[in-house]
């Protein structure tokens, strides 16, 4: 029977993978930067600062709706290490999800402030009232979850690096975008004679 050496993740998946990763460098060095700044400083920026979220949470459901239908880079490593990445793949999904959420609904916007707009544009809906929780506890627990976020990314950067560097095995190269097939001297997934690698590992 003819394998299917899937080498990379299909095409959407990596797009929105390193789009995630840009606007995500980019809400962190506003949320950081000039929001974090004195005076009105944080509400002048907070309706950029929305828009960016919004965008990612876009991504990011988007992100995860192609994952149902794609699946990933056909590799062999032991059980309990694609048991141990997908975990971890889940919970910086989880992760990520529970910054964005918590960012909504620690938005309330001040009394004399018209609300906030994403774009410029579409008014942000309001929060609802979550338990006994205020907007200002929420808005904490947000900023706290970047914390944990971050840190669960660079691991996650690490362990990619690790696998570029070290162990040279095309982890890295399943989220770049070459074509070249390079990742099948490197990776070691049975080719069946006559199968164009790389170029397969884009099909869904
Ligand atoms: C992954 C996306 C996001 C990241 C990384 C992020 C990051 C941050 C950080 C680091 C802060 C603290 C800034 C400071 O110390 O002054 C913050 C505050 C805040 N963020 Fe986000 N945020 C994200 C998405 C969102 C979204 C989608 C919303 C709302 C729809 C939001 C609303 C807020 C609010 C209301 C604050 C509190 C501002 C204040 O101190 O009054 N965030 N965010
Ligand atoms: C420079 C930063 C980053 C690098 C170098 C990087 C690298 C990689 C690599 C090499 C993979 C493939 C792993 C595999 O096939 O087992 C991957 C997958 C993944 N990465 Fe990243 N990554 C970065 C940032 C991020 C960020 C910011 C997130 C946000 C939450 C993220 C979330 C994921 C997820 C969830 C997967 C699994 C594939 C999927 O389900 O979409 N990565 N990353």
């Amino acid at each position: 029977m003819r394998e299917n050496p899937r080498l990379h993740w299909h095409f959407g998946i990596r797009l929105l993978h390193w789009l995630t990763v840009i606007a995500l460098a980019a809400q962190i060095a506003i949320a950081f930067g000039p929001m974090n700044g004195p005076g009105m400083a944080t509400m002048n920026w907070l309706p950029l600062h929305m828009s960016i979220g919004v965008t990612i949470l876009a991504i990011i459901v988007l992100r995860l709706c192609w994952r149902i239908f794609t699946h990933p880079p056909v590799r062999q490593p032991k059980r309990t290490v694609r048991f141990a990445t997908s975990f971890f793949h889940v919970f910086l999904y989880a992760m990520i999800l529970a910054v964005l959420i918590t960012g909504w609904l620690g938005y309330q916007p001040m009394p004399f402030m018209p609300p906030a707009r994403l774009f410029g544009n579409l008014p942000v809906p309001l929060p609802p009232s979550v338990g006994a929780l205020s907007a200002r506890a929420f808005a904490f627990v947000h900023a706290k979850l970047v914390w944990i976020l971050l840190g669960f990314i660079g691991a996650h950067v690490l362990g990619a690096l690790v696998h570029f560097v070290l162990l040279r095995d095309g982890v890295m190269r399943s989220m770049f975008f070459n074509r070249s097939n390079t990742a099948s001297r490197e990776q070691k997934v049975p080719v069946a004679v006559g199968d164009k690698a790389g170029s397969s590992g884009d099909r869904p």
